[in-house]
């Protein structure tokens, strides 16, 4: 039976290993009946040379208030999936609205805890581990124009050990992002 090739394009700003891992599991077939079109990063970084060596187009478009308009206009016909990968500018709401239910992000904590503006990075695992928190996890959610605020796709949680630090923090959280990233991603491309 004839099968239409899923369109994802990725949106990175930095080393992109959430990108690593979804670019993994399509070529597996992990996620299903997918490809993906397009990475766009809003500055110079390791993600872009990830999608190149995977033959993957990928484009640079400086942040900034013209980011959104740059995109639409190199963003194939058809795109089915917006997927943020450590993506940090901000979408406008102009464009949220205009996707809505077609973009995805990642975030590194628990939401609706630790979430919204300046809550990006270490930032986050800072603020988890200086409110004392029992745990923390990653969050999946469809991105409108609240900040963090859209509804969750997935989520997972872990517990922090007494001997957490930062970096273990950071380690965990990526395991648990690789986990549900390519889930959540066939749950927005309703494979499953
Ligand atoms: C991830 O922790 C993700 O939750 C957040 O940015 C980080 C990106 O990491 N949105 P990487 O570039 O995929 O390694």
């Amino acid at each position: 039976m004839f099968c239409k090739m899923k369109k994802i394009v990725v949106l990175v700003s930095g080393g992109g290993t959430n990108l690593q891992r979804i670019i993994d599991c399509v070529e597996s077939g992990e996620i299903a009946d997918a490809q993906i079109s397009l990475v766009v990063a809003d500055r110079d970084c390791y993600g872009l040379e990830r999608a190149k060596k995977h033959q993957i187009k990928a484009e640079k478009i400086p942040r900034g208030k013209n980011f959104s308009q740059e995109l639409i206009s190199i963003l194939p016909k058809n795109t089915d999936l917006i997927v943020l990968a450590g993506f940090l500018s901000i979408l406008p709401a102009e464009f949220c609205n205009s996707f809505s239910g077609k973009i995805i992000n990642i975030h590194p904590a628990l939401l609706p805890k630790f979430g919204g503006k300046g809550m990006w990075g270490n930032h986050v695992h800072e603020a988890v581990l200086k409110a004392g928190e029992i745990e923390s996890g990653a969050t999946v959610h469809y991105v409108t124009a609240g900040i963090d605020e859209g509804e969750i796709i997935l989520q997972k949680s872990f517990e922090i050990s007494t001997e957490e630090t930062l970096e273990s923090l950071v380690k965990r959280i990526h395991e648990v992002e690789f986990e549900i990233y390519p889930e959540a991603i066939n749950l927005a491309l309703g494979n499953k």
